[in-house]
């Protein structure tokens, strides 16, 4: 792929691409005394590498020399580490409002000048053409010159006048980029409601992301992408607008409101693998937000450089985010050159795949087939790690990998307790049946396995130095491992139970609730113990029997149990797999407490409790302590 280039060392590396980002000429003819007519924008030069760009009498905007020197864009692009930028005109141009032959010869200015910019640039400025959308024929025309001339693709406005994106002509227009095989980014221009925005640059705020978001409702609610082919690459710009943070509502008026529905065939929701949008959000968490909902191969660099409301230092946003590598570099390089076209080995959903080659290479996956990272959602996972330190702390990554690490074990751990739960039930309502015995064992056996992993692996975290903790340990209170809702899940599954610690879990209704399903439920011991009973191998306890003397004769029934080998060999091997799990949460408890002490000495815990003192008191709880009573029972 193109978005890889060698290093003087001969080294590949990334190719960092800005998709969005203006250029302004310097000078070009007096274009209202050129059509005789009025308001068209001119430059008015201020100071050295300063000027205003003028519509008419009126001051339009402030921009600086990057706009069409290419020495200061390149000195630019050298200090932010852009290796491309992609530039387009700025949206004042359009003339979309003007005579067709105006805004064609307007047009053919423009995207000439931009050419022989890029020809300034080292090789490292590319284009994307302007065309005079409000008359198909003429924007087909240009598109193509352009196109064959060496441009990339096309930025357009979000709208024609009052025609959204979805007017037939537009979409004729799309489709002809989509044979050409030009990109086309929608920039919002000419923003509705300017009567109530007239301070504050609230058309720039406001207005142009609602204009965003109006023109990608339109396409998709219109059933344009169901019609439109699907290699043609579209991209909407400042993050596609409101667009994003408001698919919700979309989808909720979409599939309650038949009104609301339009003419597309699929959910708002599906299309989304259909558009791209630019990384102009200038916030984290808009832009985690953004990559959650258009995917990561859905979001790229665009800055909107040298404009006044463009990214300061182009790319930091994505540089400095917590994205894992792959991702970063998906957003800087590899989704912009999938767009753009560049090199040959990128392809869009809807094209051949390459296929088996001749030396018999594995056939690539056909898009939208299922993949190694599709099936086990790797790019989610990986955009699960959100440090809190900023800047990010180096160990901070590890301590929340091996604590995910851990509830992914919990889960696991869940599954399949609740799975011996269910056999030993069956295994109870049919004495007879052997099967039940011997699978209840097989799993518990994999939860020994399991946790057997899970002692071992806090040896990893304490290769964590207490003062590195301790730099970022403040801004994790009061969040505590109290509040780890599978673990006690795991306690009350197995027969620990205690109400008492539902307390940290108010604030998370929904874990709350669970925790108290597994309150109410029987639990593995009662299970187990009702299997015994129903073989008739433990008495029902008489309804005065004290708790003591229900406890004596459940481990009178276990000892009888291992008394009679011959014949309970298969529950006998559910005893141990139920003993040795027990010992091995035991074992976790300890390695948890030595790994605490090890970290933070006697500190109380941001729990609330007394720290590592605490647990020392938790180190007698077992799970089935009937099964280690039978063993003091039983006689040599
Ligand atoms: C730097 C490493 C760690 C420290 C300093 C630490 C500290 C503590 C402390 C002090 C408590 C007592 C509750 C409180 O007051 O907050 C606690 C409880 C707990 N921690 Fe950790 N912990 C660490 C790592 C882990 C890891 C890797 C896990 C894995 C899941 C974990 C799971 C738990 C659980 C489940 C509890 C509740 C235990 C119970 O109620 O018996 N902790 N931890």
């Amino acid at each position: 792929m193109q978005a890889l280039r060698r290093d003087s060392s001969r080294q590949i590396i990334m190719q960092v691409i800005d998709i969005h980002n203006h250029f302004f000429l310097s000078s070009w003819p007096d274009l209202a005394a050129r059509y005789g007519t009025p308001n068209w924008p001119w430059i008015k030069h201020t100071a050295p590498g300063q000027a205003d760009i003028m519509v008419g009498e009126r001051f339009f905007r402030h921009i600086y020399s990057a706009c069409w020197d290419p020495e200061v864009r390149l000195r630019d692009m050298d200090r932010d580490g852009i290796d491309m930028q992609v530039i387009s005109a700025t949206p004042v141009l359009f003339a979309y409002d003007r005579p067709v032959q105006h805004a064609s010869d307007c047009a053919q200015l423009f995207n000439d000048a931009a050419l022989e910019l890029c020809s300034r640039g080292k090789g490292r400025l590319k284009s994307l053409c302007q065309v005079p959308l409000q008359d198909t024929g003429a924007a087909c025309k240009e598109l193509s010159r352009c196109m064959r001339a060496g441009h990339l693709g096309v930025q357009i406005g979000n709208h024609v006048g009052s025609k959204n994106l979805d007017d037939t002509g537009v979409l004729t227009f799309l489709h002809h980029c989509a044979d050409e095989g030009a990109a086309v980014l929608v920039h919002p221009w000419e923003m509705f409601g300017q009567d109530r925005m007239p301070k504050y640059m609230m058309p720039w705020t406001v207005g142009m992301p609602a204009e965003t978001q109006l023109s990608v409702v339109a396409l998709i609610l219109s059933g344009a992408l169901d019609r439109l082919p699907s290699t043609l690459r579209i991209c909407f710009a400042h993050g596609g607008g409101s667009f994003a943070f408001l698919l919700g509502r979309l989808e909720n008026a979409w599939h309650h409101h038949p009104v609301a529905r339009g003419d597309c065939q699929y959910p708002p929701s599906h299309y989304l693998s259909r558009i791209y949008a630019d990384s102009a959000v200038f916030d984290q968490r808009a832009l985690q937000f953004l990559v959650g909902t258009f995917g990561a191969d859905r979001v790229m660099l665009g800055s909107d450089y040298p404009f006044p409301l463009g990214e300061e230092h182009v790319g930091s946003l994505i540089r400095q985010s917590n994205f894992p590598q792959p991702t970063k570099a998906k957003l800087l390089s590899e989704n912009a050159a999938r767009f753009l076209g560049l090199g040959g080995e990128a392809h869009e959903v809807g094209d051949k795949p390459s296929g088996a080659t001749a030396d018999s290479s594995p056939l690539a996956p056909e898009p939208g087939q299922l993949t190694y990272s599709s099936y086990l959602k790797v790019p989610e996972l990986l955009e699960l790690q959100q440090p809190q330190s900023s800047p990010q702390h180096h160990d901070e990554m590890l301590f929340i990998i091996v604590h995910q690490t851990y509830e992914l074990w919990f889960k696991e751990l869940l599954h399949d307790l609740d799975a011996a739960v269910e056999n030993l039930r069956r295994a109870g309502a049919a004495p007879q049946s052997r099967d039940e015995v011997y699978e209840a064992a097989r799993l518990l056996r994999r939860c020994t396995e399991i946790t057997r992993v899970l002692v071992e692996q806090f040896t990893i975290l304490e290769t964590m130095l207490p003062t590195h903790f301790l730099a970022f340990r403040s801004l994790l209170e009061p969040a505590s491992g109290f509040q780890s809702e599978q673990f006690r899940e795991i306690e009350f599954l197995c027969g620990l139970k205690d109400e008492k610690m539902l307390r940290y879990h108010r604030p998370t209704p929904e874990a709350y609730a669970s925790l108290k399903r597994r309150l109410e439920e029987p639990s593995l011991r009662d299970v187990f113990f009702g299997a015994l009973q129903a073989m008739g191998r433990l008495q029902p306890a008489g309804k005065d029997a004290t708790e003591r003397e229900r406890f004596q004769a459940r481990a009178r029934a276990v000892h009888a149990l291992y008394q009679d080998e011959h014949h309970h060999r298969d529950w006998i091997d559910v005893c141990e797999r139920l003993t040795e799990f027990d010992e091995l949460v035991v074992s976790w408890r300890l390695r948890h407490i030595q790994l605490v002490e090890r970290i933070i000495g006697i500190r109380p815990g941001t729990g609330g409790s007394a720290g590592a003192s605490y647990l020392k008191l938790t180190l007698d709880k077992k799970f089935f302590p009937e099964l280690w009573e039978a063993r003091t029972l039983l006689t040599e």
